[in-house]
């Protein structure tokens, strides 16, 4: 099989394909990142032997299609991701999100080729604390933010596509990631790395808000398992049932640190900050047979400090213009 892999410099898609290496040494594995802010090659170091690195933009519509043409399936992972960026300047959301997965379908729809895409829990809006319901497949589209609103819009030109001009797609929400390789600026690896610096972690609001947790493996077997035995057509919810709110995260952290739990901060809340999101992901356990490996958090983030500790070379130079971003926005 030869693989293409959108922005496989970041978070998830570096370990996705690290995972590939490691577990299908026969896939031919072509990576395609523009090395925003929030790639850097060397997430892909410990893979790179084994792959082919591309430099360039999925709004590129030539390069895109000279990389498509050559590939049998294609993971889109290619996105901005981080929600307080967005409310700080959408433009690049809009560009990356919409018209990045615009240009992949065009291209998989010339070539006929397989495409996964990799979206996330956050197009159906949020859940109160105490709604007994979770996110499924049908519940309705409800964004609130800006990186929200443009993965819904990407998500809703891939089943357009599929409908419309029979492209072979399938789709996957998954709720929040941890693990290594995150970059400073998201919830989990900021505060480790404050940590690290001897700055005392920090929650917006009241710290209430819940996330429902998976580790990044388990994401990435659950992305597998679709491309292997997905229905063209179909959306999957990937879930580990891992809600908590962020002052119990933090806490851990803290006590995993051997600090005092309560040694935090509140900060000013997060504009539109959504409350609670909580995965049903029946339909990807009970149709594909998918089970999560992760099953303890406090084991799986005790890993994950233990890395940011070990690795601070890949961390540490994009640690003070995070925290300036965040200094500019008060949080
Ligand atoms: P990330 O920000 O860590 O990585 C994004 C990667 O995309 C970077 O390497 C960046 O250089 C690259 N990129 C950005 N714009 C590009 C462009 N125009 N052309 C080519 N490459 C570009 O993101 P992540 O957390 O790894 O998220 C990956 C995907 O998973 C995204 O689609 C995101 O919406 C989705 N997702 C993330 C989470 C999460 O918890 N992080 C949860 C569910 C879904
Ligand atoms: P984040 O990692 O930005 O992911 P998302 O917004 O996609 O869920 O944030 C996770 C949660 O943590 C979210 O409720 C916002 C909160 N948060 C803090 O409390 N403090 C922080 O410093 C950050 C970055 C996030």
């Amino acid at each position: 099989m030869r693989l293409l892999v959108t922005g496989a410099a970041g978070f998830i898609g570096s370990n996705f394909v690290h995972q590939t290496v490691r577990e299908r040494p026969e896939v031919q594995v072509t990576v395609l990142d523009a090395l925003t802010y929030a790639g850097s090659e060397a997430s892909l170091a410990p893979s790179r032997a084994a792959i082919t690195f591309v430099e360039g933009d999925v709004t590129d519509a030539e390069l895109v299609d000279r990389l498509v043409a050559d590939a049998d399936v294609v993971v889109h992972f290619a996105a901005e991701s981080h929600n307080d960026n967005s409310l700080s300047n959408p433009w690049p959301f809009v560009q990356t999100n919409i018209v990045g997965t615009f240009t992949l379908l065009e291209a998989v729809r010339r070539h006929g080729t397989r495409y996964h895409h990799i979206s996330t829990d956050e197009v159906y809006g949020d859940l109160e604390l105490d709604d007994p319901r979770k996110f499924t497949p049908e519940t309705p589209y409800n964004p609130s933010s800006p990186y929200s609103a443009t993965k819904a819009s990407s998500d809703l030109l891939v089943r357009a596509w599929v409908r419309s001009f029979g492209v072979q797609a399938t789709i996957s929400n998954c709720s929040n990631n941890y693990g290594p390789y995150q970059h400073v600026e998201k919830f989990i690896p900021r505060q480790i790395t404050n940590l690290i610096d001897g700055i005392r972690p920090k929650l917006y609001g009241q710290g209430l808000n819940v996330r429902d947790w998976i580790h990044v493996e388990d994401h990435n077997s659950a992305v597998w398992t679709i491309i292997d035995k997905g229905r063209i057509g179909e959306t999957y919810l990937i879930g580990a049932d891992g809600e908590k709110n962020n002052r119990e995260v933090v806490e851990l952290i803290l006590e995993l640190s051997g600090l005092d739990s309560d040694a935090f901060d509140l900060v000013s809340d997060r504009p539109g900050h959504d409350m609670r999101y909580a995965i049903d992901s029946s339909k990807l356990r009970t149709e594909l047979g998918w089970a999560p490996r992760y099953s303890n958090f406090e084991d799986g983030l005790a890993a994950t400090i233990d890395w940011y500790r070990a690795n601070e070379a890949w961390w540490r130079p994009q640690k003070d213009a995070t925290e300036a971003k965040y200094a500019q926005i008060g949080r």
